[in-house]
């Protein structure tokens, strides 16, 4: 185990994620985790984070003196590398500009931790102060033009810091760094692979259940399908599966799930069809945050129900993944939408929690479903928001706006599958304004419904920019929308880019 302490930046997942594509498992803590907990969890390495503060600050976060007593190797990143600076008696200084962006890195010295970085190289920069002293006992192994320690180490002491950012791309040898810091540092031994970890988690489910009983409310997206299948594979028929359909999929959708996870791992699977009890609360309702509410609460109690018919379960599982556990810095954060995942339930059902992938990030989620057999259309599947298509139609729902849109959304998905496009763009999707217009077919004059097309270009969701959809895939998108979809005559195309606009559209 290595650890990452999150001093606040805002590259603390990708220095996580970096560690773990060199196969070595890593947790995010917050700064002013205790040294206690630190010790007891006994890390081969720790790596400081970068972080918006400056070490003067007010408040400036701090960690425990302490921690470079350990004789556990430390890594500081940016922030983190002042810092250290700064505790063990180095000076920082306050200029007036800031370095940014590709700079030219230039070696100093022969060092464990820079082995194989080329003389000169390009880094990444992102900071304000700098180091100006190293402490007693560290020597300058980097520097650039404008920052004199862009590179400080205490071997003796197993004391490394960079100023420049190791863990973004553009750091040409900042792959070698992590490497070098883990496995000739820190002496990692590079076991951490998914194939392992699904090993590994089976094993453990098994011992903690037994012959118990494990609930499960399973989506069919890619959490909670990981997540039940891997249980499965530990315990077999103990697992109880939930599905409930509030009729707000995609055309088809809830047929496909039920087919995978019956007839593929014939698991026990129970689809619950709640759609009119969904669309009956949804009547009349058209403020965004009331559907989303009222679909959460709603898909509660419906599992809630089912679950009361079952008996002696003793477990809950969850999906929960490692960027919902991660503490972070925006809790003060203004609410844009109040997202929640259908099978996101309270904690207080009275079952204990299993969560066998709360260490894990997205993609290694999905490379553990490949790893168990789980098909790759549904561990690669889009995003899909769980209030569904609730959200996609704007106004009231009414089975007739749901049918046209669950069509319309098919065409578009369809061709752009053809077009090979789906590698490339995040999400693609269709609306459902609710206006109508007026148009011709035939002869006639028709007054029908709007559908807009979104699709988005991300890494992960947080921005995003709208797919550069070639014009010839566009009009045969609109031109099978209108043939083959009763009640659309006019398809408009979403040219916005998060922000100012959301990639859903409620
Ligand atoms: P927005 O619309 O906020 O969406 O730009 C960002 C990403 O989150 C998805 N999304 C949701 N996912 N429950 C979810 O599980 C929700 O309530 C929800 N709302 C939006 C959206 O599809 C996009 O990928």
């Amino acid at each position: 185990l290595v650890i990452v302490l999150d001093f606040g930046g805002q590259y603390n997942q990708l220095i996580a994620r970096r560690v773990r594509e060199e196969k070595v498992f890593c947790e995010i803590l917050p700064y002013d985790t205790s040294i206690e907990k630190i010790k007891k969890k006994n890390p081969k390495g720790i790596i400081f984070t970068g972080g918006p503060s400056s070490v003067y600050a007010d408040k400036a976060p701090a960690c425990d003196k302490e921690i470079f007593e350990l004789g556990i190797p430390v890594l500081g990143i940016c922030y983190g590398a002042q810092l250290m600076a700064n505790i063990l008696g180095g000076f920082v200084a306050r200029p007036d500009i800031r370095e940014y962006g590709k700079k030219e890195l230039h070696i100093l010295k022969e060092s464990k931790i820079l082995k194989g970085v080329g003389e000169s190289s390009i880094c990444w920069m992102s900071h304000t102060d700098y180091i100006k002293d190293v402490p007693q006992g560290f020597a300058v192994t980097a520097k650039t033009e404008t920052c004199p320690v862009a590179a400080m180490e205490n071997e003796e002491k197993r004391l490394y810091a960079v100023q420049f950012h190791p863990e973004v791309e553009h750091t040409q040898f900042g792959r070698q760094i992590l490497s070098n810091f883990l496995y000739d540092i820190c002496g990692c031994s590079g076991e951490w692979t998914m194939a392992n970890f699904a090993q590994e988690e089976i094993q453990k489910v098994k011992e903690l259940v037994g012959d118990k009983k494990v609930l499960c409310a399973l989506s069919g997206g890619v959490d909670s399908s990981v997540a039940s299948v891997l249980v499965h594979k530990a315990i077999g028929d103990n697992l109880h599966c939930i599905f409930v359909d509030h009729g707000l999929l995609r055309k088809d959708e809830g047929d496909q799930v039920e087919k995978i996870f019956k007839e593929r791992f014939h698991m026990n699977f129970i689809r619950v069809n709640a759609q009119e009890r969904f669309l009956n609360k949804l009547k009349g309702v058209s403020d965004p945050e009331t559907k989303r509410k009222i679909i959460g609460e709603e898909f509660i109690r419906v599992f809630e129900e089912e679950a009361q018919k079952l008996e002696g379960i003793d477990y809950l599982l969850q999906g929960t993944i490692y960027p919902d556990v991660i503490e972070s810095g925006t809790k003060d954060a203004a609410v844009i939408k109040s997202h929640h995942n259908v099978g996101g339930l309270p904690e207080d059902l009275g079952f204990e929690l299993i969560e066998p992938l709360r260490d894990l990030f997205k993609d290694e989620v999905r490379a553990v479903g490949e790893e168990i057999g789980i098909p790759k259309d549904l561990v690669w599947r889009q995003p899909f928001p769980g209030p569904g298509l609730a959200i996609r139609i704007m106004g009231e729902i009414t089975q007739e706006k749901l049918d046209i849109l669950k069509e319309a959304d098919f065409v578009f998905r369809d061709e752009i599958k053809k077009s090979g496009l789906d590698q490339e763009i995040w999400q693609y999707f269709a609306v459902l304004p609710g206006n109508r217009s007026v148009g011709v077919m035939g002869d006639e004059r028709t007054y029908d419904y709007t559908i807009g097309l979104r699709a988005v270009t991300s890494t992960d969701g947080m921005t995003s920019d709208w797919a550069r959809i070639p014009h010839d895939v566009l009009e045969r998108i609109s031109t099978r929308i209108v043939n083959e979809v009763s009640h659309v005559n006019r398809i408009v195309y979403d040219v916005t880019s998060k922000p100012p606009s959301t990639i859903e559209w409620e």
